[in-house]
C-alpha cells in the first residue's frame, strides 16, 4: 500500500514515515516544496514529491501539514485525492499562559476537511507524539480511530496497529474527532505538567 504522507517534511511526518517504511509501506513524503520532499526522502530512503504529485498516486493519504493548514491543503488537492481514503492527525491547539486549549471552531478539523474533499475521511493518531513514534521501537500506545466509512476505516485501523505495538481501537463515527482532537490539549497539558510525552492506554477491551 502506498501512503502519501501530506506536509509529511516535520517532526510528525518524518516520524510516522520512520514506523510505515518499516512495516512495509510504500511512502512518499510531500512537501509544498519538490527540494525540501526529496531532502526529507533521502534521509529516510523513501520516496518524495510534491504535495499533489504524491497525493495523486497514492491509496491512502495522510494530512500531516502543520494543524492550521490541514483544511486549506485538503481543499487546494481535491482534485488529485479524489476518491482517496485520507487520514487527518491534526489538532488545532492555541497555546495560552493559562494552558492549552482545543479549536474554539464548532467542528472538528477532521470534520471539515471531509466538507471539502471527495474521499472518505478518517480521523486518528492525534495521540501519538512524534517523539514516541519516531523512536527506536514502535510505541507502546493504543490509538483511537474514528470514521464514517468503513473501508477506509479498516485501512486505518491496520496502519495504527503497524505503527505501534498497542492497540488500534475503533471509535465510532467521524463526529468522534472533535474528542479526539481535544483530547490532543489534554494530553499536552499533562506533558508540560510532567515534563513527558503521555500517551493513551484504554482498559477494559478484550
Ligand atoms: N508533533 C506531534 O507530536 C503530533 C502528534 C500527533 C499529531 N500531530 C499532528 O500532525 C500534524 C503535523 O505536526 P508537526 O508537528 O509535524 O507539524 P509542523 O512540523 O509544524 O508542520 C509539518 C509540515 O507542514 C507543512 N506546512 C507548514 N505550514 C503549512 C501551511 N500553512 N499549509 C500547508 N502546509 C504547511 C510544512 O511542510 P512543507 O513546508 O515541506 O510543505 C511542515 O514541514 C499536525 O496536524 C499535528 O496536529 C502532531
Amino acid at each position: 500500500m502506498k501512503v502519501a504522507l501530506i506536509g509529511g517534511t516535520g517532526g510528525f511526518g518524518m516520524a510516522l514515515a520512520v514506523r510505515l517504511r518499516e512495516a512495509g509501506y510504500a511512502v512518499v513524503i510531500g512537501s509544498r516544496d519538490a527540494e525540501r520532499a526529496a531532502a526529507a526522502a533521502a534521509e529516510l530512503g523513501v520516496a518524495g514529491a510534491t504535495n499533489e504529485e504524491a497525493a495523486r498516486d497514492a491509496d491512502l493519504v495522510v494530512l500531516t501539514t502543520k494543524a492550521d493548514g490541514a483544511v486549506e491543503t485538503a481543499r487546494s488537492l481535491r482534485d488529485a485525492i479524489g476518491t482517496t481514503p485520507v487520514l487527518s492527525v491534526a489538532a488545532e491547539l492555541s497555546f495560552t499562559k493559562g494552558g492549552v486549549y482545543p479549536t474554539s471552531e464548532p467542528t472538528s478539523v477532521a470534520q471539515r476537511v471531509q466538507a471539502v474533499i471527495d474521499g472518505p475521511v478518517v480521523a486518528a493518531l492525534h495521540s501519538l507524539a512524534a517523539a514516541n513514534l519516531g523512536g527506536e521501537v514502535a510505541p507502546d500506545e493504543d490509538t483511537l480511530v474514528c470514521g464514517d466509512d468503513a473501508a477506509a476505516k479498516a485501512i486505518v485501523l491496520e496502519l495504527a496497529g503497524a505503527v505501534t505495538s498497542g492497540r488500534a481501537i475503533d471509535a465510532g463515527p467521524l463526529a468522534s474527532a472533535r474528542a479526539l482532537e481535544g483530547m490532543t490539549a489534554v494530553i499536552v497539558n499533562v506533558n508540560k505538567r510532567y515534563k513527558a510525552h503521555a500517551g493513551l492506554r484504554v482498559t477494559g477491551i478484550h
